[in-house]
């Protein structure tokens, strides 16, 4: 096995700490930091984590560093490939993850602003909410190439989708394929379209009511969560979503996904981060790919992209 480059998780939540566990697993890097600035709790859960190693076989190390605001401690992330900033706060029942900007956009800009310091080549994954509003909030605070800087949120909201699918037809999820994109909140956008069973169309598998209850279901995966955790959002699903994109930068698999990527001209849309499929590799997006899409799809996509431009408008400022 050859093990290549650094992965740097920031933030030891549940949603950092079960990704850096993930990474580290796959086995395919030489080290995962994860940073948080409670001192003392990355240091613990890498101690705790490396301690696994000999048992579930993998040689990663895992490297825990306490940061601050300020920057202390950012010199343990120096030179990461790619990292996945995770840093802010989750939803409480009943917020929306609007609600999280203010607080968020000053934690996320500071995070940014330091991994840019010690990072320049890395290629940032952004997991933290409101999604597409910090994910150009970290291209701005870092002024790197849009390709570099992109958010998590198709790949949970595609897999959420298929999975409630698999459920209703009582089916592998393996035989199913769904597709999300625009937000990662109100106007995400599934696109029964390109959904098929073994092959076959969604379409000719459900009613429309029953597609259309599965697609409000997936809009609303995240708080279905919130609201029977209690105190704290999920992080199964979204580290599973983070830790692959990371491994397909890593290993430049070229592997096409559903991310927060730069659209600048495809769709017709301009200048925006928007849930999109993208060729993700080494440089971050290697490209986005335009799907066909139906033309109701397309308009909602236009109203997706229209209503984060607005917000992301907002977040230079915040
Ligand atoms: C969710 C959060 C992580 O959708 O955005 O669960």
């Amino acid at each position: 096995m050859s093990r290549s480059g650094k992965v740097t998780v920031v933030g030891a939540g549940f949603y950092g700490s079960t990704t850096a566990l993930r990474l580290a697993e796959y086995d395919i890097f030489n080290t995962v930091v994860l940073t948080d600035i409670l001192e003392g709790k990355s240091e613990g859960l890498a101690l705790d984590m490396n301690q696994s190693r000999a048992i579930e076989g993998f040689e990663t190390k895992i490297v825990g560093a306490t940061t601050t605001a300020e920057g202390a401690g950012y010199e343990a992330t120096a030179n990461s490939d790619v990292v996945v900033i995770t840093a802010g706060l989750p939803r409480k029942p009943g917020m929306s993850r609007m609600d999280l900007i203010g607080v968020n956009a000053g934690i996320v800009r500071g995070v940014a602003e330091n991994i840019a310091k010690h990072s320049p080549k890395a290629v940032i994954i952004v997991v933290s909410n409101p999604l597409d509003e910090m994910t150009a909030l970290t291209q701005l605070a870092t002024n790197f190439p849009h390709n570099q800087v992109m958010g998590q949120a198709g790949m949970l909201d595609t897999a959420r989708f298929t999975n409630f699918v698999a459920e209703k037809l009582a089916v592998p999820v393996g035989s199913v394929k769904t597709l999300t994109l625009g937000s990662h909140g109100e106007t995400m956008v599934p696109v029964p379209s390109h959904c098929t069973v073994n092959g076959k169309p969604l379409t000719s598998l459900l009613s429309e009511a029953d597609i259309a209850d599965l697609v409000e279901r997936t809009r609303n995966g995240g708080a279905e969560v919130v609201a029977l955790l209690k105190t704290g959002s999920a992080y199964y699903a979204p580290s599973a979503a983070a830790a692959r994109m990371a491994k397909a930068v890593i290993e430049d698999s070229g592997e096409i996904m559903p991310v927060c990527a730069w659209v600048d001209g495809q769709y017709g849309i301009q200048g925006v981060y928007l849930g999109v499929e993208a060729k993700i590799g080494r440089s971050g997006i290697k490209e986005v790919v335009e799907t066909k899409l139906t033309a109701s799809e397309v308009d909602a996509l236009k109203v997706a992209a229209e209503a984060v431009r607005a917000k992301q408008s907002d977040v230079k400022d915040l």
